[in-house]
Parts: structure tokens; sequence; C-alpha cells
């Protein structure tokens, strides 16, 4: 199975992501991930990426399409992926369907997850990463067992560096002008669903998997 979680930030997409990937033993593939690995370690992709990320902006095209290029080849995408966080332009979409085209494989489903601004604060404000494994938390609605280390690999947790309310509302803005055209551009393919991103965490996961028809 190959799908993509499209959302606004904070919508929910890695922690659905994270549970599905375990769930359906599928890959998670998260541009966001990927990019805050290669800033940490300095790398010079992290470098380029860097100043882009801060401001809440999206990293130019070339560097993230080559990042998912390459990852797509991987052995472990033979049986389906998880996209999340990719693609969030159209442009983007058009190069997805290039390599996918390559590859000879389809997208099955676009799973769209809405939410409103007041919630997306209220969650990235409170919301803690794995220094390590890049599991994401909550202070209040997901805490780790223990405060601030990783329940899965003993992590120290953080706030992400975009996780401040002017670089949140900047996100906001890129998700509206960039990113939501995707949601026309997808539902022409006839990939689209709309999946509520407001409740319970274990009954969205339930939604989404309904919506993939493996509920
Ligand atoms: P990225 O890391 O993808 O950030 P984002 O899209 O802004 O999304 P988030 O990770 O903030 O939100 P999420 O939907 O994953 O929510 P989460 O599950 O964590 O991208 C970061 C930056 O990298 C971009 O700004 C850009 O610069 C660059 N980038 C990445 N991809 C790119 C691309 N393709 N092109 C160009 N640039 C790119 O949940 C949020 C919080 O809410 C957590 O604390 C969680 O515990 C909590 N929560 C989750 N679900 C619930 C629930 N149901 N109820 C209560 N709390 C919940
Ligand atoms: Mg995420």
């Amino acid at each position: 199975m190959r799908f993509v979680l499209l959302g606004p930030p904070g919508a929910g997409k890695g922690t659905q992501a994270q549970i599905l990937a375990k769930d359906l033993g599928l890959p998670q593939i998260a541009t966001g991930d990927i990019l805050r690995a290669a800033l940490k370690e300095q790398t010079p992709l992290g470098k380029k990426a860097e100043s882009y990320m801060n401001a809440g902006q999206l990293v130019p095209n070339e560097v993230v399409v080559g990042i998912i290029a390459e990852r797509l080849k991987g052995a472990d995408c033979r049986e389906g992926f998880i996209l999340d966080g990719f693609p969030r332009s159209v442009p983007q979409a058009e190069a997805l369907d290039e390599i996918l085209t390559q590859l000879g494989i389809r997208l099955d489903a676009v799973l769209s997850m809405s939410i409103d601004e007041k919630a997306v604060v209220e969650r990235l404000a409170g919301r803690r990463i794995c220094r390590s494994c890049q599991a994401s938390y909550h202070v209040v609605f997901y805490p780790a067992e223990q405060e601030n280390v990783c329940d899965k690999c003993g992590g120290e947790l953080y706030q992400r560096d975009d996780d401040r309310e002017e670089t949140i509302l900047n996100r906001l803005k890129v998700y509206a002008d960039s990113t939501a055209p995707l949601i026309d551009y997808y539902s022409r393919k006839g990939l689209l669903q709309e999946v509520d991103g407001q409740g319970e965490i274990s009954d969205i996961t339930k939604a989404l998997k309904a919506a993939l028809g493996v509920g």
C-alpha cells in the first residue's frame, strides 16, 4: 500500500504515520524528519535547509525531490510506504508522479487530515520531539511516561525550533498558499479522502484505516 498523509502543520501526520507504519509494516518517509536529521548532523543538506526551516518556508524543490527519489528506491519501499510531509506543492506532486512512473508504481490514496488553526497552535506549542528517533509527543495530549525522555528509545525530548508561534503562523500561510491546492490536484485524480484530524488519536487511526480499506 502506498499513500500520502496531507495536512497543515500539527494535523497529526507524524503521529498517525508512526502508528500506521508499525501496524501496517510500512516505512514512514517524512521529509521534515530527514531534513531535521541532516540539520542535526550539520551535513551540506542540513546547512542548506536550515534557514528555510527556521523561517517556516519550504525548502527548495530540487532538494526534497532528490531526497524522495533516492528514498523510494530503497528495498524497504517495495511493498509500500507512507509519505508524511511530501508532496507539499503542485510542482512536488508532479515530480512525485514522474518518480512513481519511472518505478512503475502508483499511489493508492491521499488522506487529507483537517484541523482548525487554534488547535494547531495548541498542539505545536506543546509538542516535544525525540532527538534520537524523532518520535513526537505532547506535554498534555500525548505525554511521555517520564518527562523529557522518549518512551521508545530513551532519547532526550526537545522543542522544535520552528514550533514558535510566529513561525507556526508562517507555516500555516505556506500550507494555505502552496500545499492546500493539492486537495484539488488529488481529488481530480480520484485519490483524495478527507479525514477529521481532531479527536482521540486512536479514533483518527481507525478513520484513516477505514479510508484505506484496512480497518
Ligand atoms: P514538517 O516536519 O513536515 O512539519 P509540518 O508539515 O509543519 O508538520 P508538523 O510535523 O509540524 O505536524 P504533524 O502533522 O506531523 O503533527 P504531529 O503528528 O507532530 O516540516 C518542517 C519543515 O521542513 C517545513 O516547514 C519545511 O521547511 C521543511 N520541509 C519538510 N518537508 C518539505 C517538503 N516536502 N518541501 C519543502 N520543505 C519541506 O502532531 C503535532 C502535535 O500534536 C504533537 O505534539 C502530537 O503529540 C499532538 N497530536 C497529534 N494528534 C493529536 C490529537 N489527535 N489530539 C491531540 N494532540 C495530538
Ligand atoms: Mg510531522
